[in-house]
C-alpha cells in the first residue's frame, strides 16, 4: 500500500469508527425504491458487502435527501468526487436518467468493482470513471464541463480545495452536495478538536463558515447521517 491509499484508509477507518460511535453504522442498509425488485436487491446487497468491509457509502438519512435532490434537478452533468464502489453513482444515474457522471477514485480495486457496478446496473455508457488523485485530476476532469450537481464525499480535510478547484464549472442555479460535514459531532460543538482528527474538523468548520458567508451560494447543514450540507450556487 502507498502512502495515498494508506492516507486514504486511515481517513476511512476514522470514519468507519464515526459511525459506529454514532450509532448509525447499521443504518447503512436502506431500502432504495427503483421500481425493481432485482435492482433493490442488488443494492442492498452491495450495502450489505460495504458494511462488512467498513467501505464508507453514503448513509440511509443523506441519501434520501441526496435523492430528494437528484429527482428536483435532474441534472445534466454531476461530478462525483469519492466514486467508492460505485453505490451513490449508481443510484444518482438511476434516479436522474439523462444525467452524465464524471467520478474519481484514488483506491484501484475500489475503481474495478465500481466498473463491476455500474455495469450491473446498465449505467456504464453514461459514467466516465478516473481513478487517482481528486485534487490532480479534477482540472483535466473538469475541463469544458459544467457541472449542476457536484457530490463532494471524498478526504473529509480537502473540500474547501474542491470547492475552489471546481467552483467555476458549476452552473448558476447548481449544487454542491457535501457528505460527512458534522465528522462525528466533533464539527458544530465548538469544542477543541482531539489532534488526531484536527485537520479535518477545523477544516470542515472553515468550510461551513465560508459556504456561510459567501455571497456566491446559499447553503443548509443538516443533521442527516454524518451530517450534510447542500449548497446552492446563486452566481
Ligand atoms: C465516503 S467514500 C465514497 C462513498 C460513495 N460516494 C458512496 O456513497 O457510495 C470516499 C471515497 O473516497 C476515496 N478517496 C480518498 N481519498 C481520495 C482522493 N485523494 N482522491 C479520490 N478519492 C479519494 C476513498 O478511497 C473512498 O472510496
Amino acid at each position: 500500500m502507498n502512502k495515498e491509499e494508506s492516507l486514504a484508509c486511515k481517513s476511512e477507518s476514522i470514519i468507519n469508527n464515526s459511525y459506529n460511535n454514532l450509532g448509525v453504522a447499521n443504518d447503512v442498509a436502506h431500502s432504495i425504491k427503483l421500481g425493481n425488485d432485482e435492482q433493490c436487491n442488488a443494492f442492498a446487497e452491495i450495502e450489505r458487502s460495504a458494511r462488512e468491509r467498513f467501505i464508507p457509502i453514503i448513509l440511509g438519512d443523506s441519501l434520501d435527501e441526496l435523492i430528494k435532490l437528484i429527482e428536483k434537478l435532474q441534472p445534466k452533468r454531476i461530478l462525483e468526487i469519492g466514486t467508492a464502489i460505485g453505490y451513490s453513482g449508481s443510484i444518482m444515474l438511476l434516479k436522474s436518467t439523462s444525467s452524465i457522471l464524471d467520478t474519481v477514485e484514488l483506491l484501484d480495486y475500489r475503481r474495478d468493482e465500481a466498473l463491476v457496478n455500474f455495469d450491473k446496473f446498465g449505467v456504464t455508457d453514461r459514467v466516465n470513471s478516473f481513478l487517482g488523485d481528486a485534487s490532480e485530476l479534477i482540472p483535466d476532469m473538469i475541463e469544458g464541463n459544467k457541472y449542476d450537481l457536484v457530490f463532494i464525499d471524498g478526504p473529509k480535510s480537502k473540500y474547501g480545495q474542491y470547492l475552489d478547484q471546481i467552483e467555476g464549472n458549476i452552473v448558476s442555479g447548481g449544487y454542491v452536495f457535501c457528505d460527512n460535514v458534522h465528522f462525528r459531532g466533533m464539527v458544530m460543538n465548538g469544542i477543541r478538536p482531539p489532534h488526531k482528527f484536527r485537520t479535518i474538523i477545523v477544516g470542515m468548520r472553515k468550510f461551513l463558515e465560508r459556504i456561510k458567508d459567501s455571497a456566491r451560494y446559499e447553503s443548509e447543514v443538516m443533521s442527516k447521517g454524518d451530517g450534510i450540507a447542500i449548497i446552492k450556487v446563486i452566481k
